[in-house]
């Protein structure tokens, strides 16, 4: 049963009429608990995509459909992490984990979810005395504060060490298991596709669309170095280059 079912016949920017669309005819479900990989080349339309499906962006030709419903516009059903973890600075790490406009601050759930993602001591912080990483753990707390069946991820880890990013995929995949959560995950590291996605959608660029899917049938957790991860991973790799 799909949560999500995205339907992008057209978008366009308004640069003229006679411009080729960002995206055309992207087509693609998500099930529940699933994870789907968006990879491509840098300007495809990989962020316009995940705006769109965010509600951030209403202006397209096509639809978004949650449980069924086709909605357009923010929804609590459906959270965000940037690459930028995009916290408020005047806010403690807990304020900014709970901040929900117009709703209740609930700190027992603030509390677990900084137990979660490895914050529980940091919660009275200011975000300017965390390191990236632990920003970005923030982050991904705050975007699971309003208990999103969608977990929308840009590129979340681009901008952290190597380390850290392994330590952070890990989190996000068992967090995500832990609340039944499903993730897009847009990136461009071919490996923490075949990691982490269930389903890896490669894009071609002008018109951004979906040019091949290939489905990853590998158990968790799977092994960084195993030989059927660098399969995977070559073949979405050789699609990528194909494109270029
Ligand atoms: N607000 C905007 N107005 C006009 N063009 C935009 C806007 N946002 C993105 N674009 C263009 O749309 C294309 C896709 O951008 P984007 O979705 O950011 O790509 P990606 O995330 O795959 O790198 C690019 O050519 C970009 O310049
Ligand atoms: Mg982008």
């Amino acid at each position: 049963m799909s949560v999500l079912t995205v339907t992008v016949r057209a978008k366009r920017f308004p640069r003229g009429q006679w411009d080729l669309p960002v995206l055309q005819d992207v087509h693609f479900e998500l099930a529940a608990g699933r994870v789907l990989g968006l990879v491509g080349a840098s300007g495809c339309g990989k962020s316009t995509l995940l705006r769109i499906v965010a509600g951030l962006d209403p202006d397209f030709d096509g639809e978004v459909r949650l449980d069924g419903r086709a909605r357009r516009g923010p929804d609590r059903e459906i959270g965000v992490v940037f690459q930028e973890p995009r916290l408020f600075p005047w806010l403690t790490v807990a304020e900014n984990v709970g901040f929900d406009l117009g709703q209740g601050h609930d700190e027992a759930w603030v509390a677990t979810l900084l137990r979660e993602v490895g914050l529980a001591e940091l919660g009275d912080a200011l975000p300017r005395q965390l390191s990236g990483g632990q920003a970005q753990r923030a982050a991904i707390a705050r975007a699971l504060y309003t208990r999103p069946r969608v977990l929308l991820l840009d590129e979340p880890f681009s901008a952290l060490d190597a380390f850290t990013r392994m330590r952070l995929q890990d989190l996000v995949r068992e967090v995500a298991a832990r609340h039944g959560t499903s993730l897009i995950l847009v990136t461009h590291d071919v490996e923490e596709a075949v990691l982490l996605a269930d389903r890896v959608l490669v894009l071609g660029a002008a018109p951004g669309r979906v040019v091949r899917r290939i489905d990853v049938p590998l158990v968790h957790p799977r092994g960084r170095d195993s030989a059927a991860v660098a399969d995977l991973r070559g073949e979405v790799l050789r699609e990528l280059e194909r494109l270029s």
